[in-house]
């Protein structure tokens, strides 16, 4: 009993009594102004670790899960520094996406803009961002891609499978796939000594992204920033070299146009500079874009490949679909627009690993003013996120949710086998004014990879690999697979050399 009034043992009390206090004065605050319930967890680091911890499992769901059970579709915790409302609710992150810029702003911390440079699109506000948004878009719709980027993305694909050998890190040759696609796309370079050096050093910018932000030369981060600034030059000099050619094509002194200057003139670099830009604004631009398409659409490459290797009858019914279009050609390896078009269990498989793997979780933004939803306030500068991971795993929107089902994408009203309501909630692209200018260009991409794939090869898992969800989606070991080159397709490829232009 003594011990009881120990000075220690009372502090401790005191301590205790003092943080109950606090935590119940905070809930009657946020009762009383309309702030959705929650925990901020431990003082400083919130529930950052329980996040963390839950990310770095193979079943990240009880965090959510938990926290809506306990509290709802709408929820405060506290996690990166910041208190923050989570949204699992559907209506609720439609209601964001499309307030974007108007409501609610996104919000990137300084170390991630640090990376990504001032000028990119993905920290761009207001006027400018809607016109560079849909410049943006406009070099990736469906008719660019169709008329100028799908012969590319066909060809680097097939030149990209072609050096593969019995054993393959899959998430590093998807990797490289997207890092060359990319950038043909952006600035008409195909790939060689120089992209893949590009691609080395920018492989430390991205290690940047998912590392604690402390800025000395030996630390992670500190590398990526030294990186990104050797990845700038590189731009820079590519921009001097365009601009040069543009002036000498004025005082006449070009010689007749090539092929490789006459495509250029089709590409983003080029849009970018007669949107009359400067060379710092072209390059943060051009890095961001590279940022944006590479992990995710490799990623999901990757992972396609991963779930049909666990689903045999998706694999199957995938692998007739692609072999009935290469019957339809007579064999012939180069596709067309027109076969993408007929690529529709592909779409379905595709739909299927966005939704269950969900490599966006979901988006960040944070409040300009005090905002009213669902009976809830978002106060003012108040962070939120739209977890699109929350809703794409909902049960009450889709069957068997957890389970990888792409199936369930083939009903007529392609409602993703959950009602109505499952394909407006379906948004792996994002939305609103910030939908992903890569959206068609990333579906492209993935189905030229999985033809080629599946009429080229068959693979087999060479390890057991996890799917794990911080700092990234991604497979622990990139991927392990043993790949056996169908004989028909060695006979096909040898007579169809892959040829690259130069650049
Ligand atoms: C499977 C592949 C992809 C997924 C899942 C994906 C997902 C997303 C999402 C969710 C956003 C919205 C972010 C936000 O609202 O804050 C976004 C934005 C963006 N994406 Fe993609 N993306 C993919 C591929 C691509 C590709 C191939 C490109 C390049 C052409 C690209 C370029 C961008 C850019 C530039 C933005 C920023 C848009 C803005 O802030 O206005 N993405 N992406």
């Amino acid at each position: 009993m003594a011990d009881l009034f120990f000075p220690p043992t009372l502090l401790l009390l005191f301590l205790l009594l003092s943080l109950l206090f606090l935590y119940l004065s905070q809930r009657r605050r946020w009762a009383r102004d309309g702030i959705p319930p929650g925990t901020l967890g431990l003082p400083l680091l919130g529930e950052t670790l329980k996040l963390i911890s839950a990310y770095k499992t193979t079943n990240p769901e009880p965090f959510i899960d938990q926290r809506r059970d306990w509290y709802g579709d709408l929820f405060t915790t506290h996690v990166f520094g910041e208190t923050t409302i989570f949204s699992t609710d559907a209506e609720v992150n439609r209601f964001i996406l499309q307030n974007e810029g108007k409501l609610f702003v996104s919000d990137y911390p300084t170390s991630i803009s640090n990376l990504l440079g001032r000028h990119s699109l993905l920290l761009m506000k207001g006027a400018l961002h809607k016109r560079m948004h849909s410049l943006t878009m406009s070099f990736a719709n469906s008719s660019i891609i169709q008329h100028h980027l799908f012969g590319d993305v066909d060809r680097l694909v097939r030149h990209n499978l072609h050096s593969w050998g019995h054993r393959v890190l899959l998430q590093d040759e998807t990797k490289k796939i997207t890092f060359d696609l990319t950038v043909k796309q952006l600035m008409s370079f195909d790939p060689g000594e120089w992209t893949e050096k590009l691609r080395k050093e920018y492989l430390q910018v991205i290690e940047g992204f998912f590392s604690l932000p402390i800025p000395l030369f030996f630390t992670t981060y500190g590398r990526a920033l030294k990186a990104r600034s050797r990845v700038a030059d590189a731009l820079r000099a590519i921009v001097e070299e365009r601009r040069e050619e543009k002036r000498q094509t004025w005082r006449g002194e070009e010689e007749e146009e090539d092929e490789v200057r006459k495509r250029r003139k089709d590409d983003m670099m080029e849009a970018l500079l007669q949107e009359g830009l400067s060379d710092e604004e072209i390059v943060d631009f051009l890095l961001a874009v590279l940022v944006a398409g590479y992990e995710t659409t490799s990623t999901i490459m990757t992972l396609t490949v991963k779930f049909l290797s666990q689903n045999p009858l998706a694999l199957a019914q995938l692998k007739e679909e692609h072999e009935e279009i290469l019957r339809r050609k007579q064999g012939s390896q180069t596709l067309e627009w027109s076969d993408y078009k007929s690529m529709s269990f592909t779409q379905c498989v595709i739909n299927e690993t966005l939704r269950v793997a969900n490599i966006i979780s979901g988006v960040f933004r944070r409040a300009v003013c005090d905002v009213r939803v669902k009976g809830y306030t978002i106060p003012k500068d108040w962070k939120v996120f739209a977890s699109f991971r929350a809703v794409h795993l909902d049960p009450q929107l889709y069957r068997e949710a957890r389970t990888f089902d792409p199936w369930r994408w083939q009903s007529s009203s392609g409602s993703g086998g959950g009602g109505g309501n499952a394909a407006a909630a379906f948004t792996p692209f994002g939305g609103g004014p910030r939908l992903c200018p890569g959206y068609e260009l990333a579906r492209v991409e993935i189905s030229v990879f999985l033809h080629h794939l599946l009429t080229a090869f068959s693979w087999k898992e060479a390890e057991e690999d996890m799917l794990v969800f911080f700092p990234t989606t991604r497979t622990l070991k990139r991927y392990p697979i043993n790949v056996v080159r169908n004989s028909a397709a060695s006979h096909r490829t040898a007579s169809n050399t892959t040829c690259l232009s130069t650049n």
